[in-house]
């Protein structure tokens, strides 16, 4: 292939959401279906070149379900890959018949999307949308925009959501009968996205959650985006009652390795009286440990007096005002380039991002006025060890009347102003250790680090955050280091 043709063919995969399941996570996704029906309608939508409903074929031709017949319909856009789902249809039709299984199938070469929200809206010629006993899928995914087709599709059955894959995923599980199943690899962004609010709780109204599965590495199943995503997969049952307890495994991703799982309430999965909805993901050890060390603090960001918000600074809103080197007229601007270990360093002459800004009638709406402040990175790249990072702006160190923090950051901040030392230095501190790292991690499958995830973690109270800030000489600490000291400040609060 020439590199030209190798180009448009990544690019065709980007805008299809292409992402071939391996035969090994596709075995297991079939693994996790619970008993079967005798007769199963099954869907596969964005089939790919068939690699999920020939697993699903492979386990029914097993015989442990007492399948007898299995109807597949699938959906795929690319015409491309039609042969290849044609010939894997035909594979699946040789092995049934050698399980003494009848298997039909359709290949709709359409946009699901399109077809069947027309056909959940009542379509134009009125057509019944089609039921499914089983639906196995790993969604394709992109980001659709307010206007595009997708979305408006979408919108006329009342699913507001912004990318392709939850999209997908909303319409199966309409399609689903009552009790029906299904099995789906996604992104683990639905699980605490601020935007996949309404997505999580339209998927918690209609399915039960049964089991979650996550992958320990982050070299296994994960795509590739502006930020790196994680895959989890799921299984659920279409219903209104979630049960009490849902298995959570975990494993390396690696085909052959151990799979470890637990069982969890699921009141510790979506807390119950949580209004985002959050889905946590415990996966092993060390964040059940995490969690039983932050469970028995319970201050809020708000009861502490603290408010956490994005950097005000967009600069390409603001680019005339943007200045490469300091000077009269000029205020600091941060960005997380300036983060150097436990303080910033500023100005940064080396550095490609912009050091100041105009403080002037237009710029000052968002600037901040000087204080001590905490800033973390809204984004880490995948190398970073910590997905959480923290650093103190110390006015003593940049002086300045004011300050801008660009919008790549968020900042800790009491009512619009900086924060009293002590407490800042705490605050510091307990988000730079291992346990918050861990906790966070539990619930967060990308390297993107919101506000609202700062805003709803519990946090030590204000008397122990400023003795730890006042146990802290100088911010210089190891992890070990910040790790006991926040460890002995928790346990004895
Ligand atoms: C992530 S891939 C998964 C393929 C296959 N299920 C597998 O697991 O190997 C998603 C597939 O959905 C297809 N696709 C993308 N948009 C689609 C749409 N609107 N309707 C039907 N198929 C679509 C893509 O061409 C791609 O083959």
């Amino acid at each position: 292939m020439t590199a030209t043709a190798i180009r448009q063919s990544r690019a065709r995969q980007e805008e299809l959401g292409q992402f071939f399941t391996a035969p090994p996570v596709a075995g297991f996704m079939a693994s996790m279906f619970g008993p079967l029906p005798p007769v199963v309608r099954l869907l596969d939508a964005g089939a790919g070149a068939g690699a999920l409903t020939l697993a699903f074929v492979d386990r029914c031709c097993e015989g442990g379900d007492g399948v007898r017949a299995i109807d597949a319909t699938l959906y795929e856009l690319d015409r491309e890959v039609l042969e290849s789902l044609n010939s894997t249809m035909r594979e699946c039709q040789r092995r049934c018949t050698n399980a003494g299984i009848d298997f039909t199938f359709t290949i709709h070469s359409a946009d699901f999307i399109r077809e069947m929200s027309a056909a959940l809206a009542g379509g134009l010629f009125g057509e019944t949308p089609p039921v499914f006993d089983a639906a196995i899928a790993n969604p394709p995914y992109r980001k659709i925009s307010t206007d595009s087709p997708e979305r408006r599709a979408l919108r006329s059955v009342g699913v507001e959501t912004s990318n392709l894959y939850t999209g997908f995923i909303a319409l199966i599980q309409r399609l689903l009968v009552a009790a029906g199943q299904l099995v789906a690899i996604t992104p683990r962004s639905f699980c605490n996205g601020p935007y996949f609010r309404p997505f999580r709780a339209d998927l918690l109204r209609t399915l039960e959650l049964r089991r979650l599965h996550v992958f320990e590495s982050r070299q296994a199943a994960f795509r590739e985006d502006n930020v790196l995503q994680e895959n989890i997969i799921f299984h659920a049952v279409k219903g209104r009652r979630q049960p009490d307890e849902i298995v959570v495994s975990s494993s390396s991703g690696q085909s052959g390795d151990a799979v470890s799982e637990s069982a969890v309430p699921f009141a510790e999965i979506v807390h119950p009286h949580d209004d985002e909805k959050f889905i946590h993901i415990p996966s092993d050890a060390s964040h059940a440990i995490a969690k039983a060390s932050l469970n028995g603090l319970s201050a809020s960001l708000s009861s502490l007096g603290v408010t956490v918000s994005t950097g005000r600074v967009v600069d390409f809103r603001l680019k005339d005002s943007l200045c490469k080197e300091p000077m009269q007229g000029t205020v600091p601007l941060l960005y997380p380039c300036h983060f150097n270990g436990g303080t910033v360093h500023w100005p940064k002459p080396e550095a490609r991002k912009p050091n100041a800004i105009l403080d002037n009638e237009e710029t000052r709406p968002w600037l901040v006025p000087s204080g001590m402040y905490l800033l973390t990175k809204r984004f880490t790249s995948k190398e970073e060890r910590r997905r959480l990072v923290a650093c103190l702006f110390d006015p003593d160190q940049v002086k300045a009347e004011r300050i801008g923090f660009e919008n790549h950051l968020n900042y800790f901040h009491a009512n619009g102003q900086g924060l009293e030392r002590n407490l800042a230095v705490g605050l510091f501190a307990f988000l730079n250790s291992t346990v918050v790292d861990q906790y966070f991690r539990r619930f967060s499958g990308h390297t993107q680090v919101n506000a609202t995830d700062l805003r709803t973690l519990a946090y030590p109270d204000r008397d122990t955050l400023q003795a730890m800030g006042r146990a802290i000489g100088s911010l210089d600490l190891s992890q070990t280091e910040i790790d006991q000291l926040v460890t002995k400040h928790i346990h004895a609060c």
